[in-house]
């Protein structure tokens, strides 16, 4: 069935969404309302194997979630915060002074938190560097080392509260640093798995090294609808996201749904520039023997 996006559209502009702590490249604080509606009445678990900024849990609001990502430095953070609280949060909030807003004192920060091994001032560190790095990016040079240059705000805001609504939805978490192959074989019967994966490239001319780089190719794109129809036939239901093109068409022809959406995306710096693009989100219900269908 394909759902024109507008009809989801309308919906999303009536809720204003919760916003996750993190910045993250394609996190999906305007797409929750969408992605909530493809979600079954029946759902006891949310399982998100690409979690990010985990802006879906946060506004999705299940009772039991699984979050996990590949990005180590993500998951240490979490778990720093569920861990930890408020003496986590008050850790991160003594970097964001203007003493901390200077370009050398981020490149020593930077250097500080490849180099170190003590994980709560690491994942303090990681807090520090995405608000004060270039565009809320999260980068990796080829040994592993962290390297986004220095943002050049003003006054980078502190998300206390952000960190602390973050933390009431992981005391409802499951945390795994996994591919996402050993997740969703751990799917089945009674979970809504919503899959937002490195995006196939908008075109073929599209300037997408910032994923291609972790090495999320055509096969890996293959292997997790793969992955994903297995879990259906266990009882899941499946959502994934991705980049509406001819390629991702006939890689998701035989889905359930296929809801066509236009989504804002900044193209500047500051936020202020903005340009559409046409995204795919597309469900897999289940179909083994004890699905939610049922
Ligand atoms: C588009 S982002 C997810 C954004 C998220 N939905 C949000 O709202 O913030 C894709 C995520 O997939 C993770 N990732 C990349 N390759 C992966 C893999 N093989 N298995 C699991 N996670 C992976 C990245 O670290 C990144 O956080």
């Amino acid at each position: 069935m394909l759902v024109d996006g507008s009809i989801a559209r309308s919906t999303v502009a009536r809720v204003i969404p919760s916003r996750p702590f993190l910045k993250w490249a394609g996190a999906k604080t305007r797409l929750v309302a969408a992605i909530r509606a493809t979600a079954p009445p029946q759902t006891r678990r949310l399982i998100e194997p690409f979690a990010g900024s985990g802006a879906v849990a946060l506004n999705l609001g299940f009772e039991r979630n699984l979050l996990a990502d590949t990005n180590a430095d993500l998951i240490e953070i979490y778990r720093e915060l569920k861990r930890s609280g408020e003496q986590f949060i008050a850790t991160c909030e003594k970097f964001f002074t203007p003493r901390h807003n200077t370009a050398k004192t981020y490149y020593a920060l930077r250097t500080q938190f490849n180099a170190s091994t003590d994980h709560r001032h690491k994942a303090a560190l990681f807090v520090y560097l995405n608000r004060h790095g270039y565009n809320g990016l999260c980068r990796y040079n080829a040994r592993g080392g962290y390297n986004v240059p220095f943002g050049r705000y003003d006054a980078p805001y502190f998300p206390r509260k952000e960190m602390e609504n973050f933390r009431r939805l992981l005391a409802r978490c499951t945390l795994r640093r996994a591919d996402f192959r050993s997740i969703l074989a751990a799917a089945g019967d009674g979970d809504f798995v919503y899959c937002d994966p490195p995006y196939v490239p908008a075109s073929a001319t599209a300037n997408f090294t910032a994923y291609a780089r972790g090495g999320f190719g055509s096969h890996d794109q293959a292997n997790l609808l793969a992955a994903c129809l297995a879990a259906t036939r266990r009882g899941a239901c499946v959502a994934i996201s991705n980049h509406d093109t001819p390629e991702t068409r006939r890689l998701y022809a035989e889905a359930d749904e296929i809801i066509s959406l236009s989504v804002a995306r900044h193209i500047s710096r500051n936020g202020r520039k903005r340009t559409r693009a046409k995204e795919l989100l597309v469900v897999y219900r289940p179909s083994g023997p004890a699905g939610l269908s049922a």
